[in-house]
């Protein structure tokens, strides 16, 4: 007999940035309801005022009415306190791609919830059993990673991630959820990258390299890719839409666990990074954003 996928109905999401913001935004819609964490009310607040103008455009496009605006944003509870997530089914975890920043909210995480909890992180690259070594080893079968696409409202995938520890019902229960969310499932091993930045970073890297080069100028490399191979984004662009932040440490991340060159972050990308320039968010990366 195949034990019964528990179910999901309200969601603690850590993390109100780019991706943690759009991920609140959909499973409140589908729904549920969601507690948004940031250590910084403040953040947290921003967060859900970012969503509440991501659904004044959905109402203004004539996609949902006001009355459905109103009820999404009244399911979303900014928060900045982490024993929140005493009462949710899953907690999604979408803070910064660093392995000590992650470990160390997971711990915490860990000591508040209820057992049943099923824990999903959002990471782009790290491996889920080194995240998975944050919590007590109960929990680890409920540990898993769910990787989102930004921006998450928009983008229809989830990578799901099993480490080695997590169970069956785990793994239906966020499959589950997904298919309620309107998003497909692809099942990557927990390898460097999964399968979608082992596939996408190499080619921004390479980009970055060509650009380095003087091969062209970042407008013609990525008109290259957005007329010549039909890309949404030229890679320069994806990569200030992700954030050069991010995209250097997912490049670490794979130049650690793969060590192949082709992946090594390269020195444009750090030199930007070190000088704060991060992409759209700092309206600074390789090209200039207004603000
Ligand atoms: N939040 C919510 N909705 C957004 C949005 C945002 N930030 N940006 C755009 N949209 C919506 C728009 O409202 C619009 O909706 P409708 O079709 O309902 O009108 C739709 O997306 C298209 O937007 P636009 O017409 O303004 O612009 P566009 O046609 O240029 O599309 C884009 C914008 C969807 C971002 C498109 O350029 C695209 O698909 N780019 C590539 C994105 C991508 O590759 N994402 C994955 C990055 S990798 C990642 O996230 C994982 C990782 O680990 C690094």
């Amino acid at each position: 007999m195949t034990a019964p996928v528990p179910s999901i109905g309200r969601v603690f999401v850590a993390g109100a940035g780019l991706m943690g913001h759009g991920i609140a935004q959909v499973v409140a819609t589908s729904g549920r309801t969601v507690d948004l964490y940031e250590p910084d009310l403040a953040r947290a607040v921003a967060g859900r005022d970012r969503i509440a103008g991501n659904l004044e455009r959905a109402v203004a496009k004539g996609r949902i009415d006001a009355a459905a605006r109103e009820a999404i944003l009244a399911r979303i509870a900014p928060t900045a306190d982490l024993a929140a997530v005493a009462s949710s089914d899953l907690a999604i975890e979408a803070v910064f791609e660093d392995l000590a920043v992650k470990t160390t909210l997971w711990s915490e995480l860990d000591r508040h919830a209820p057992p049943a909890t099923i824990f999903a992180t959002n990471t782009s690259s790290i491996s889920i059993d080194k995240l998975a070594g944050a919590v007590s080893e109960a929990r680890r079968s409920r540990f898993a990673g769910m990787h989102f696409f930004s921006p998450v409202p928009v983008m229809p995938l989830v990578e799901l991630v099993r480490g080695s520890a997590t169970s069956d019902e785990t793994d239906a229960a966020i499959r589950a959820l997904t298919a309620s969310l309107g998003k497909q499932v692809i099942a990557s091993a927990d390898r460097p990258g999964f399968i979608v930045n082992r596939t996408l970073m190499p080619f921004l890297a390479e980009a970055m390299r060509a650009y380095e080069e003087g091969v062209g100028t970042a407008e013609d490399i990525d008109t290259g890719a957005r007329i010549g191979l039909n890309h949404p984004m030229g890679p320069l662009q994806l990569a200030d839409f992700i954030g050069l932040d991010v995209c250097l440490a997912i490049l670490r991340v794979l130049h650690e666990g793969l060590g192949q060159e082709h992946v090594r972050p390269p020195r444009v990308l750090e030199d930007l990074v070190a000088a704060g320039h991060l992409g759209q968010k700092t309206g600074r990366g390789f090209y200039g954003y207004e603000r």
